[in-house]
């Protein structure tokens, strides 16, 4: 029913009024008790046997919705309503930024894909910082806050700008990640390399412990799916050594030539990060690498191309502890948590693991040993 209604009425539509569109109406169910509760009965039902535990934090199960969709943390428990474990707010910039000139996201519906170019378009961390704080959640859900260098700061500031968002955002966090990966803010994605990324981290980590006493905030970084193997290595080694919490791969690709795209070649040359089914393939890729180098060490959470219970569990199985989706939802409507939380559960029963945590990273072990 939702593509059909997606084919006669979104399609037609420019992709970022289509955004906003179902954005408020997912706002406004949420704010309305019955439709809510409705809502969320039907299309969040909790299966016992995905409970998940990462990084410290229990949650009903490993599905989150991957960041970019509530830029502004406007609609925690729209989404979490809908079905999703975590939701991961922002990119957050330090400063607030209207992102690049519209039009900037486009639809590739043969190749069920995006390319946007949004560049970060967010009210800034102080205004998310006071509407996190002024939150009063209906349903219990993960959040997380994932920051980015304002447009304006120059890369040689660009730690003190992590670390502003970070002063102001981190005690609304249940974990932080340090988004190093887009493909929309010029010079944001050299800060991978490990010279550069050793002392962001560093930074952003002892600003969350000096403005966050009681409890330790979880620090995740996300990475582009275009590193080279060597640099992959490299960033897991580093995440080792300085005790982060996990990985989140993978962000959106600049590649075209090597996914077999078959839209209209003058909608694949749109700049920007592209997501969804072409993305399938590499993002599994590097984090079956990233799970063979750093293993039950670091969390790892598996995003790009997930567009069903099948892709969730092959993340698992790769060894993800966590799976996020954003482009699938797009195509697959509201449903979409509720199917692939049914069909883990259904992978899951008829699988030799006893638990989601025993299945995590079994096909990459076997490569391995
Ligand atoms: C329109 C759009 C905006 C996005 N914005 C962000 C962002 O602000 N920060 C970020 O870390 N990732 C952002 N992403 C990337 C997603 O979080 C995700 O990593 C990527 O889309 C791959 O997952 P998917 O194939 O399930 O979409 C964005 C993706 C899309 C499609």
């Amino acid at each position: 029913m939702y593509s059909l209604f997606f084919q006669l009425f979104f399609r037609r539509m420019d992709a970022e009024r289509a955004h906003h569109l179902a954005f408020r109406w997912i706002r406004l169910a949420a704010r309305i008790p019955v439709l809510r509760t409705f809502a969320a009965a039907v299309l969040a039902p909790r299966h016992r046997a995905l409970r998940t535990e990462a990084f410290g934090l229990r949650m009903h199960g490993p599905f989150g919705l991957a960041a970019g969709f509530d830029k502004n943390a406007v609609a925690i428990d729209g989404m979490a309503m809908l079905g999703f474990d975590h939701v991961e707010i922002g990119t957050v910039t330090g400063e607030p930024q209207p992102g690049n000139p519209v039009k900037r996201l486009f639809r590739l519906v043969p190749d069920r894909a995006l390319i946007n170019r949004m560049g970060f378009n967010n009210e800034g961390s102080a205004a998310v910082a006071a509407r996190l704080a002024a939150r009063r959640p209906v349903f219990r859900t993960t959040v997380g806050v994932n920051i980015g260098k304002t447009k304006v700061v120059p890369e040689s500031e660009a730690v003190r700008d992590y670390v502003l968002s970070t002063e102001r955002l981190a005690r609304h966090a249940d974990y932080l990640v340090v988004n190093v990966s887009s493909p929309n803010t010029p010079g944001l994605r050299s800060l991978q390399a490990v010279d550069q990324l050793r002392p962001l981290l560093t930074a952003v980590r002892e600003a969350a412990d000096r403005t966050v006493t009681g409890r330790r905030v979880p620090l995740l970084v996300k990475i582009a799916p275009d590193l080279a193997d060597e640099d992959i290595d490299a960033v897991a080694d580093l995440a080792v050594e300085l005790g982060l919490d996990g990985i989140i791969a993978t962000n959106t690709t600049i590649a075209r030539d090597t996914l077999g795209l078959v839209s209209d070649p003058a909608l694949t040359a749109e700049t920007g990060g592209l997501s969804g089914a072409p993305l399938k393939a590499r993002s599994l890729e590097v984090l079956r690498r990233l799970y063979a180098r750093v293993g039950d060490r670091i969390t790892l959470v598996g995003v790009g191309g997930v567009e069903n219970a099948e892709d969730a569990w092959q993340r698992i199985l790769a060894g993800a502890t966590l799976v996020q989706g954003y482009s699938a939802f797009i195509y697959a409507g509201p449903f979409w948590s509720r199917s692939v939380h049914k069909g883990l559960a259904a992978r899951l029963a008829v699988s030799p693991y006893a638990t989601l945590a025993e299945a995590v990273g079994a096909d990459t072990r076997k490569v391995t040993v």
